[in-house]
């Protein structure tokens, strides 16, 4: 049957993405359509990582081997933390948006609303996408490959779910309004998932407020883990609230190249000449200063309409300059 050549497919495939644990290998086997939407899931998380990042001294580039679902990012900083958390939140995003579409067997639409009424003139209905199905198959599956137990896996796994979180927090509620003549006396609502690149800008924030920890061995009174994360603040034994996005260790500064710490350095990097900003020259080349490259650029222009039937241009040039980092 259809169903037992996709599985048998499945199996050769899922033995031949590098980097799989062997419970992303169980979940991949038995999971075939799943597996489709994580994999675009992962990808999306590292494109929006990559348009983020795309001004800064790290490019979100040297993001581990060419595996999708590798250890990624050397250093525990607070670059790491941002991709473990968009790539967490890129898969609960894509196997959400998979089940609204029907893509996934086992899910669909989130029905548990459906009917119930909210304040009086408007109710649950329609499609509402099932955003804690995606954040379950995304921790199942993402927080299988923490298996050391030590620090660096606990900063992941709590960065996962920041992820996953975010996705939820930014759910959106759209509404439909039934009535005579455009009157809204009844409603219809249903979430609704926002545009990735607001979930990226999200994140963006908190990768700004990223919180610095520490692990600690021991028994926190209200924990049973032997090892936990500790953020470092006046305050003892604050745990780091879920939503935050956490780091171990301090960030390079991302000028040289370090590929031991995950730096590829901006040599060669574009930068803007006239800002002083992010991606200006100044910052970008971290004051090695910057190579001026000077080309002519050609286009078509002035193009006019003759009846009939073509058109006729002129060809215009103008000299440009690009910048790169010494
Ligand atoms: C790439 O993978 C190899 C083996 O799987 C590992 O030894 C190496 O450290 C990885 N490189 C990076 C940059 O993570
Ligand atoms: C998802 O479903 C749509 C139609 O419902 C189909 O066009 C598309 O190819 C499917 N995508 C995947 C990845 O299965
Ligand atoms: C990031 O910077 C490197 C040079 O350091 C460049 O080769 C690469 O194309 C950049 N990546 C993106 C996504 O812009
Ligand atoms: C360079 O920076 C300036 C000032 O921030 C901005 O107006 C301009 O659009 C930027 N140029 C490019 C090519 O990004």
């Amino acid at each position: 049957t259809m169903s037992s050549v996709v599985a048998f497919s499945a199996h050769i495939i899922c033995n031949k993405i590098p980097g799989l644990t062997a419970t992303q290998r169980r979940i991949c086997r038995v999971r075939p359509d799943a597996i489709v939407a994580i994999g675009n899931g992962a990808k999306l998380g590292i494109k929006e990582c990559q348009r983020q990042f795309q001004y800064h001294r790290w490019n979100c580039t040297a993001v581990g081997n060419d595996s999708v679902f590798g250890h990624v990012v050397v250093v525990g900083s607070r670059e790491a933390a941002y991709v473990y958390a968009i790539s967490s939140a890129g898969v609960t995003y894509s196997v959400t948006q998979a089940c609204s579409r029907g893509n996934i067997s086992r899910c669909g639409c989130d029905r548990t609303k459906a009917g119930m009424s909210l304040w009086g003139d408007w109710k649950w209905g329609g499609c509402s996408a099932d955003v804690r199905y995606g954040m379950r198959l995304a921790r199942r599956f993402l927080d299988a490959r923490e298996l050391e137990w030590d620090a660096r896996s606990l900063m992941n796994l709590h960065n996962n779910k920041a992820g996953r979180k975010a996705v939820k927090q930014n759910m959106l509620t759209e509404c439909k309004c039934h009535g005579v003549s455009g009157s809204c006396t009844m409603k219809t609502c249903w979430k609704t998932l926002p545009s990735f690149s607001q979930i990226g800008n999200f994140l963006m924030k908190r990768y700004h407020t990223a919180k610095k920890v520490t692990a600690f061995w021991g028994k926190l009174s209200s924990s049973k883990e032997p090892l936990y994360l500790h953020q470092q603040s006046k305050r003892h034994h604050r745990k780091p609230r879920p939503k935050d996005l956490v780091y171990l260790q301090p960030s390079p500064n991302y000028c040289d190249m370090d590929l031991s710490r995950g730096s590829s350095g901006t040599v060669g990097r574009r930068c803007n000449q006239t800002s002083n900003n992010i991606g200006g020259c100044d910052l970008l080349c971290c004051g090695r200063g910057y190579n001026t490259h000077q080309f002519t650029r050609t286009w078509q222009c002035n193009c006019k309409f003759h009846w009939c039937c073509f058109v006729n241009c002129n060809t215009c040039r103008a000299r440009t300059e690009i910048y790169a980092c010494k």
